[in-house]
């Protein structure tokens, strides 16, 4: 599934499949023992889109009944259950703090299946604006609506490809670059070349009013060390040969969706241009929120760093 400039995608389809495994962790997550996040709308979305892949994150009994599956398969999925939970709750601690320093402006940039607007104690006056792909957008808006969901502050769908001039497209929906906003890129920058993911941050740098907060998970040095990729290759394989063998169905090869590019260092470039950076690694939050993990929790997972920063 090789990526080109101007590709585009439906949620069951190329990069959209990768939001519903992100939602497909969110449920798992939310219906588990001491979950971190609580995120009701996830289960609903990976009802909505039938079978495939993801039901391998969402349906832990699929794993633990088959015997026949590697445990290292088991370990993985676990893994990325815990990665998306951490994620999941790192971002919703941004936003809650965005909010509560008087922020009323969201933008959420590939919002993909992020339920945010619909589940997060939003002041009055908030307004979320979502940007993704059309398709995307088209998907869970109809689904949340046959659900009967209701979003907690006002929500204006932007369905754009981040890669084109997004910034008209926010501006024309009513965004307004005199007033602060808290900006989120979760689970995106992997998806887009290295001087798209440089275009996207000097455009929200330049949009952002004093008073903004910015957060996204970037990867981290290392992330595209050779023999690191070559064995998460591997693992993931193991992942999707069990998908194909207990769903019945074509499973897709995620890492080819990824731009593998040395990219701009994040924090250090908002830390250039004046914002107050602060970076943490998924180790640290599994510590934050009390996750203990049976796994080497750095070695195992991409080399990611969260960043988050105030303007
Ligand atoms: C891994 S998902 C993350 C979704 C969401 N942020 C979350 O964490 O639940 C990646 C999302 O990025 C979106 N995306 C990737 N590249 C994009 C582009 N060029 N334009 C618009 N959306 C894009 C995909 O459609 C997908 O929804």
């Amino acid at each position: 599934m090789t990526r080109t400039d101007n590709d585009s995608w439906a949620i069951t389809e190329s990069v959209g499949v990768t939001a519903l495994g992100v939602a497909a962790a969110r449920a798992a997550e939310t219906e588990s023992d001491n979950a971190v996040i609580n995120d009701p709308f996830a289960r609903v979305f990976v009802d909505a889109a039938g079978v495939g892949i993801w039901n391998v994150y969402s349906n832990t009994a699929l794993l633990a009944d088959n015997t026949d599956i590697e445990p290292s398969v088991r370990d993985r999925v676990r893994l990325m259950i815990d990665f998306m939970a951490m994620r999941t709750a790192f971002f919703d601690d941004f936003f809650l703090g965005a909010a509560a320093s008087g922020v009323r402006q969201v933008v959420i940039l590939a919002s993909g299946l992020d339920s945010r607007a619909w589940r997060l104690p939003w002041p009055d006056g908030t307004v979320v604006y979502e940007l993704d792909q059309p398709k995307v957008l088209e998907f869970k808006s109809t689904t949340l609506r046959e659900h009967g969901a209701h979003p907690i502050a006002r929500v204006e769908n932007i369905p754009v490809d981040l890669r084109q001039d997004w910034p008209m497209a926010l501006q024309q929906a009513g965004f307004d670059p005199s007033q602060p906003c808290a900006w989120s890129a979760e689970g995106l920058v992997r998806y887009l070349p290295a001087r798209a993911q440089d275009l996207l941050f000097e455009r929200v740098h330049a949009l952002s009013a004093p008073g903004s907060w910015v957060a996204s998970n970037v990867p981290a040095s290392g992330s595209f060390d050779p023999e690191g990729v070559r064995r998460m290759r591997e693992e993931m394989q193991g992942v999707r040969d069990a998908a194909a063998k207990l769903i019945d169905t074509d499973v897709p090869e995620f890492e080819d969706l990824w731009y593998a590019e040395e990219r701009t260092a994040l924090a250090e470039w908002l830390d250039e241009r004046g914002w107050e950076v602060s970076a943490t690694t998924f180790t640290e939050l599994l510590t934050r929120y009390g996750r203990e993990v049976s796994y080497d929790s750095e070695s195992a997972s991409m080399p990611t760093q969260f960043v988050s920063a105030r303007r």
